[in-house]
């Protein structure tokens, strides 16, 4: 099915200049950019954001990395968005992430890792909604 999926490109990869990079990865595999915004989160934004995390132990780590730079937040559509960018991204730990992924290719850390994507529907309409009002998504 035609999906949405919510993407972030982190501190570190903006840092590193490589939004292009990563955009062109999203495009050559199906993955329309309908929205983005680039915003340096408050501690609040990214504590809200990751609120499911807020008990894990790296939450703090988390936080503080997530607000150390500006971020590039976008919506991508396509087949099967959400699967797709998992797959594009690699493992959370960049050590553990396959070759060729955006992860082995530009992370440094499990915390520095590079760019995030939603992992299911229900939580994709969730971040989507927290950054994006519909009227600011424009699909196709
Ligand atoms: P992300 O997909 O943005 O979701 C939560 C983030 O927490 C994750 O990517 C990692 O960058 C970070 N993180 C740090 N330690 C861990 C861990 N042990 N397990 C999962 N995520 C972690």
């Amino acid at each position: 099915a035609v999906e949405r999926t919510l993407s972030i490109i982190k501190p570190d990869a903006v840092a590193k200049n490589v939004i292009g990079e990563i955009y062109s990865r999203f495009e050559s595999n199906g993955l329309k950019i309908i929205a983005a915004r680039m915003l340096h989160l408050s501690q609040a934004d990214a504590e809200g954001f990751y609120a499911v995390h807020r008990n894990r132990p790296f939450f703090n780590d988390l936080v503080k990395f997530m607000i150390s730079g500006p971020v590039m937040i976008q919506v991508l559509e396509g087949e099967d968005a959400i699967r797709k960018n998992r797959e594009l991204m690699g493992a959370t730990d960049p050590k553990q992430a396959g070759k060729g992924t955006i992860r082995a290719d530009f992370a440094d850390s499990i915390d520095a890792n590079a760019v995030h994507g939603s992992d299911a529907v229900e939580t994709a309409a969730v971040e989507i909604a927290y950054y994006f009002p519909e009227f600011n998504i424009y699909s196709r």
